[in-house]
């Protein structure tokens, strides 16, 4: 059985300056793409670089190099801040990459000989001295948005996609496909604000800059953002390549992750151009919310940020990518700040996590010097312990299935809460004072340790680090997601328990 799932997160815009929002998306493909790794999956996960245009442009002018060479230098900070976050994508593709802009011409050239794509007339507001187009609502007090100055009117020759042949197409296929916008209340936005009253045909292609893939019938125009954008999912798999092997095994994509204000693109512009090369469309797009600041976006302009890197030097790794995956709630809005993190850290991973890590092993070693195995000496709580735990994956299973990641999350942490209570039910250290019991309490650290393995099974595709720091401690290698159900026969000879999460107090 070969149960592939293809996953990819948005492509960004090359930048030096990434900050905690921008990691969300990635953290939670990431841990989607561990999670069904783990659950037997072949994964394949996409991520990169979204790399032409007229701000790029601008900026490598005002750098005073070539486009080239400024989006070079820019796209090793993205790799480098996916390799601090633990990312496991297995492509980053970058739109400046050869077969991607071929395979963006063939489809353009497609397109446009089946009568797709026409040339028509764009007219904007135009910023002569920034060589920028923007729409009414970009404008501040009517003027340009980034230097200040006038706008006027102009018209430009631009090639268009007819998006709005595909209207009722589009309309039908959200109505009879309700998984494939989540949330629904996506989906509703989509038809009932965009679709319905009436799609535009799209601008497909500029003249006023040269930084982009150029439409080799008519080179003076280059492709203007959706068509050199969206197409990454597949140029990415090989589509319209010598060799597309890859897209033959895992198109269509089973999830498209993208932040709530690419929704639009990615439900309505992306399966018209799919429609239109009679290629199927991808199982669903999830919008997800974002990370904000005292209730407005993170953003650069603002400077209400840091480095995400600055965090996880700070606290850690996990501690990062646990605050993204369990501080926003389903599809919504969630609250950054740097105390909320630290907060959240102390909270479920220093004390939830790991103190109850540190007290078992610890225990272990004093009582029985770490060598722990089942006495089957049954204490009244040990049932409703063991039923949570081997419940866990199926829990775990519906609500990731729902991409309900912060709650999949809690779910383990309800087993590590009822781990904590448990030690309060049956306190060891008064066991321990009694010598006909030293049976009891060596099956009631073993219930303990084999709950926290299994849990920890899990923890693998949220918290990787921590889980490795777990089954090192641990000392076993019975991490497979087969295993994570409670076993009455294992023997464990634990190693020296190490604090995982140290307290941090705010300053
Ligand atoms: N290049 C386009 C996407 C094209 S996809 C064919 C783009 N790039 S982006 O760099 O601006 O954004 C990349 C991702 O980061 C988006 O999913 C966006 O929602 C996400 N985030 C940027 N800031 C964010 C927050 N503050 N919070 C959560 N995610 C946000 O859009």
């Amino acid at each position: 059985m070969n149960k592939k799932y293809y996953i990819t997160t948005p492509i960004y815009y090359p930048s030096a300056n990434f900050h905690i929002g921008h990691c969300y998306t990635t953290i939670i493909a990431d841990a989607i793409a561990r999670y069904k790794r783990l659950t037997g999956f072949d994964v394949f996960f996409l991520t990169g670089t979204d790399e032409h245009g007229q701000k790029i442009e601008n900026k490598a002018k005002d750098a005073g190099v070539t486009p080239q060479e400024y989006v070079d230098e820019i796209v090793d900070n993205a790799k480098n801040l996916w390799s601090s976050l633990g990312i496991t994508y297995d492509k980053f593709i970058r739109t400046t990459d050869d077969y991607h802009e071929q395979a963006v011409q063939k489809i353009f050239e497609k397109l446009y000989n089946q009568g797709d794509i026409y040339k028509g007339k764009y007219t904007g507001l135009y910023c002569t001295p920034c060589e920028s187009f923007w729409t009414e609502t970009q404008l501040v007090d009517g003027k340009c948005p980034d230097c200040g100055r006038e706008v006027h009117e102009v018209e430009e020759e631009s090639y268009f996609f007819k998006l709005s042949k595909y209207q009722d197409r589009l309309v039908e296929y959200l109505e009879s496909h309700p998984e494939f916008i989540q949330p629904e209340s996506r989906k509703n936005e989509m038809i009932n604000n965009f679709i319905k009253p009436g799609l535009e045909d799209l601008c497909v292609s500029r003249t006023t800059f040269t930084w982009g893939v150029p439409v080799t019938f008519d080179p003076k125009h280059v492709v203007y953002v959706w068509i050199d954008a969206l197409t990454n999912y597949i140029t990415a798999l090989g589509y319209a390549s010598d060799n597309d092997e890859l897209y033959q095994k895992y198109w269509p994509a089973n999830l498209h992750l993208v932040g709530k204000e690419i929704v639009r693109f990615h439900t309505i512009i992306w399966p018209a151009l799919l429609m239109a090369l009679d290629i199927p469309l991808p199982d669903k797009v999830f919008g997800h919310g974002w990370l904000i600041i005292d209730g407005g976006k993170i953003s650069k302009s603002t400077g209400n940020y840091k480095d995400p890197r600055e965090y996880i030097e700070e606290y850690g790794v996990d501690a990062v990518r646990y605050f993204a995956l369990r501080e926003v709630p389903f599809g919504n809005d969630g609250n950054f700040s740097e105390e909320s993190l630290i907060n959240r850290t102390n909270a479920d991973l220093a004390n939830t996590l790991g103190n109850l890590v540190n007290r078992t092993i610890s225990m272990s070693h004093k009582y029985f010097e770490g060598r722990i195995e089942n006495k089957k000496v049954a204490t009244e709580f040990d049932e409703s312990l063991i039923n949570l735990v081997n419940n866990l994956t199926n829990v775990v299973e519906e609500k990731m299935s729902n991409l309900r990641i912060a709650d999949a999350l809690d779910e383990i942490f309800e087993v590590l809460r009822r781990c904590n209570k448990y030690i309060d039910e049956t306190t060891p250290w008064i066991l321990a004072k009694d010598e006909n019991e030293k049976d009891k309490l060596q099956t009631v650290l073993y219930n303990l340790i084999e709950s926290i393995r299994c849990a920890s099974v899990l923890l693998q595709a949220f918290i990787p680090t921590t889980a490795e720091k777990i089954f090192a401690q641990l000392n076993t290698e019975l991490n497979n997601y087969e295993s994570a159900s409670f076993k009455e026969n294992n023997v464990f000879e634990l190693n020296k328990p190490e604090i995982l999460f140290a307290r941090i107090d705010i300053k």
